[in-house]
């Protein structure tokens, strides 16, 4: 399994925080770390991936930080907002575009600003701008309000060479944030508790911290998608790399649904028969939760699955415009605020669709191969944002799939 997306981005922001050449392995061919690329080069951190070896990212820092995000960059990924807490550690200044556009509403940063307030940082939102500065930072005893992944990343860059120590209080358990702490904890600072909801930072000189190299844990997006391939396709694969620890809620509910999962020593093998899928209730939470990027997937597998299932979204309300997507190819879904109620169908109907998202846009994918007839994909570029090689991978195992121009 290559790289996944959530960690590569924040551990590509990290190298900001000190000088010197980082190889970080395992990164998957993605849009998004290109992207991530070009915004790091406008701050001073050059990248390339070593010719010899496609997966290895090969990233230069020399010290020489502009410490200046701009829209044109940042408003192509949200992501980028963690650049803020490793500018501001490193450069005691930051001026960051807004992250989102027309999203911020939805998505809102106040958890990442009030944590890096609480280190001794302030912030003024000038024409689209965030402009942070501070004096010097120091640790401080933060509690979010809710396990964000992007406020526990941007909250832990900043206090890694604060003065003092941080304690961050229900914070993000993700994997991608754990590989973080590791990323960080191997160039020299000193996090505690790293996969727990309680993160404990002891600051050190920023001159204390030195490049290292890194190897980013696996997808489990991705991996989780080429499950749900073989649950509506039939077969049995092994998805290598994979890691089974890292997605136990997600392998629990295809379980229940009748999909049969084996952990692997480098892998998960999947089975799925004849059988149809039987439906169940999901709702998404914080990690260890059920992840709300799996959801996609999992509306996909219950509209071709015997009974009725409910899907609730706690974390991004609203978030179903797949849906009706899936609808032009047969599913019946009806959505009601946070909720979908999903009928099964015997059969899903091949049609045209568009791709809203990443993740809406392969479960599109895992959908088109579960309907019979042709399903033809439009704005896939959203997809290429996020998986490395779709359509060879699924083709490798079989599937009629195929790339059009
Ligand atoms: C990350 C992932 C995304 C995943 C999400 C939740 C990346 C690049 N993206 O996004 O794929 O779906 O975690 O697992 O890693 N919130 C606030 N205020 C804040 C921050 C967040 O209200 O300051 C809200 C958000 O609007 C959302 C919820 O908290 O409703 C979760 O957001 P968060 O965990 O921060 O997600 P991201 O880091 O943006």
């Amino acid at each position: 399994m290559p790289g996944a997306k959530n960690s590569v981005l924040k551990l590509m922001a990290a190298t900001l925080l000190a000088n010197g050449r980082y190889e970080i392995s395992n990164v998957p061919g993605i849009d998004d770390v290109a992207t991530m690329g070009e915004l790091l080069a406008a701050l001073g951190v050059t990248s390339y991936l070593d010719p010899a070896r496609p997966d290895v990212l090969v990233m230069e820092n020399s010290g020489s930080i502009t410490p200046e995000a701009p829209y044109e960059l940042v408003e192509r990924i949200r992501a980028s907002i963690v650049v803020l807490g490793p500018l501001l550690a490193r450069c005691g200044v930051a001026r960051v575009s807004m992250p989102g556009g027309d999203d911020f509403g939805k998505r809102p940063i106040d958890m990442h600003l009030k944590g890096l307030e609480a280190l001794g940082a302030t912030f003024e939102l000038r024409r689209g701008y965030i402009e942070a500065r501070t004096e010097g930072l120091h640790g401080a005893d933060i509690t979010l309000d809710f396990p964000s992944v992007g406020a526990t990343e941007n909250i832990l860059m900043a206090a890694v060479v604060a003065k003092g120590t941080t304690v961050i209080d229900n914070a993000a358990r993700e994997p991608e944030v754990a590989d973080l702490c590791n990323f960080l904890n191997s160039m020299g600072a000193s996090i505690e508790g790293v996969g727990s909801p309680t993160l404990s930072v002891h600051g050190v000189p920023q001159s204390d911290l030195s490049a290292a190299d890194h190897a980013v844990v696996p997808d489990r997006v991705q991996a989780a998608t080429y499950l749900a391939a073989v649950a509506v396709c039939q077969g049995e694969v092994v998805v290598r790399g994979a890691r089974a620890e890292h997605m136990e809620m997600y392998l629990r509910r295809l379980r229940e649904m009748g999909v049969q999962t084996t952990p692997q020593q480098d892998g998960i093998l999947v089975y799925a028969d004849s059988r149809r899928l039987r439906s169940l209730d999901v709702q998404t939470l914080p990690y260890p939760g059920f992840a709300t990027d799996y959801k996609p997937l999992i509306v996909t597998l219950l509209a071709v699955a015997d009974g009725v299932g409910i899907v609730t979204e706690n974390l991004y309300p609203g978030r179903f415009r797949y849906v009706e997507e899936l609808q032009r190819l047969g599913a019946d879904i009806r959505t009601d605020g946070h909720h979908a109620v999903v009928r099964g169908v015997s059969a899903l109907e091949g049609a045209p669709v568009r791709a809203p998202d990443i993740r809406a846009g392969a479960a599109l994918v895992v959908a088109g191969l579960a309907a019979v007839g042709e399903t033809l994909i439009s704005d896939v570029h959203h997809v290429d944002r996020g998986y490395d090689d779709l359509v060879g991978r699924l083709a490798s195992l079989g599937a009629d799939i195929e790339r059009i121009r």
